[in-house]
């Protein structure tokens, strides 16, 4: 397995109280696999993400229990110069927001020869000729002429894949993509989506891949858990949720998102608000946007049932 993430959780201090942003979060990943987090806005998939790279906001966050074994190893109990040896090497990830990743200082080419640099260390030679190859991956056209551009001369999606060819520059294991299309408009979306998904496969790469659409999971993932309130709700094959989602949240989910080739930028909609994380209501996080809640619901969490082989709910109302 390449990452197995066990029982995570992730809290975060505010004024509000302490924020339990991941609340006791297990799924895994194996190499040339992507497992889809989706759920909406504040349901804690980037504090997720984050935790694996050991980067939550600091002194706000912080790990304070579980697993995140990447080929076996803890990162949890890793010390930060170990992290700094992992991070942009065995993992990299890609941000919503391109113009975050992207000094605006440095012309493309000495971005991506600096990430190689980490890579492959100081003393490499050919790194210019490495970082053409980096852009050419991902399918920028003449890329010699673009290594010397800087970030302003680049349209959203050019800048996106700058942003892709400097997270696989250094040929991770784990690509963790956090909403990397949000910014882009629908046409160029679509674009970035298949050629992650070509890389991936021709790299062999495990990728996280996070979204609050449905339509996207529908393209990109084998997989999915779904998040709700800082736990995962329901995992399993997308095609199999797809067919039959289990868990009223995932229906629900799945029933908002409107067809990928028709849309604006849209955010899912349900009726109610996600509860605040630093004020959860006891029971089923759930039950107060539920159509099917009872008693039992309001009262106890309920636990994940596996139905089937690899796909689980954790909804009173499924049965095995
Ligand atoms: N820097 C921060 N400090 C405190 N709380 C935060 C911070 N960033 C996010 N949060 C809180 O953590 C929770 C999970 O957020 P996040 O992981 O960003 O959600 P998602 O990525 O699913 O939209 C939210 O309740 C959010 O308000
Ligand atoms: S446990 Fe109850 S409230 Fe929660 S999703 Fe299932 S039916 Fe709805
Ligand atoms: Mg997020």
């Amino acid at each position: 397995m390449l990452l197995d993430v066990k029982d995570l959780h992730a809290h975060l201090r505010t004024r509000w109280g302490t924020v339990k942003a991941v609340d006791g979060v297990s799924f895994s990943i194996e190499a040339g696999e992507t497992l889809g987090l989706v759920g909406e806005s504040g349901s804690g998939k980037t504090m997720t993400a984050l935790s694996l790279l050991r980067l939550l906001p600091e002194p706000a966050g912080r790990i304070v229990n579980g697993q995140v074994l990447l080929d076996g190893e803890d990162l949890v109990a890793k010390s930060e110069r170990e992290m700094r040896r992992i991070r942009g090497r065995r993992i990299s990830m890609i941000l919503q927001d391109p113009q975050t990743s992207l000094n605006p200082v440095f012309n493309v080419g000495n971005q991506i020869v600096e990430a190689l640099r980490v890579h492959l260390g100081r003393r490499a030679n050919g790194l210019w000729k490495r970082a053409e190859e980096a852009l050419r991956r991902v399918k920028v056209a003449a890329p010699q002429e673009r290594l010397r551009s800087f970030p302003h001369q680049m349209s959203g999606g050019m800048k996106q894949r700058v942003v892709g060819a400097i997270a696989l520059a250094s040929e991770p294991k784990l690509l963790i993509a956090d909403e990397p299309t949000t910014a882009l408009d629908v046409t160029i979306q679509l674009q970035y989506l298949m050629l992650l998904k070509d890389v991936q496969a021709r790299m062999g790469l495990g990728m996280l891949f996070i979204t609050h659409d449905f339509g996207i999971v529908a393209r990109m993932c084998d997989r999915v858990a779904v998040m709700y309130a800082g736990r995962i709700v329901e995992s399993g094959p997308v095609r199999e949720i797809f067919k039959a989602p289990r868990h009223p949240y995932t229906a629900a989910l799945m029933a908002s998102v409107p067809r990928m080739e028709a849309r604006v930028h849209r955010l899912p909609s349900i009726d109610g608000q996600p509860p605040a994380l630093h004020r959860l209501p006891g029971g089923c996080r759930f039950a107060p946007r539920c159509s099917y809640v009872d008693e039992r619901c309001r009262l106890e969490y309920p636990p994940a049932v596996a139905i089937g082989r690899s796909h689980a709910a954790a909804c009173w109302k499924v049965a095995p």
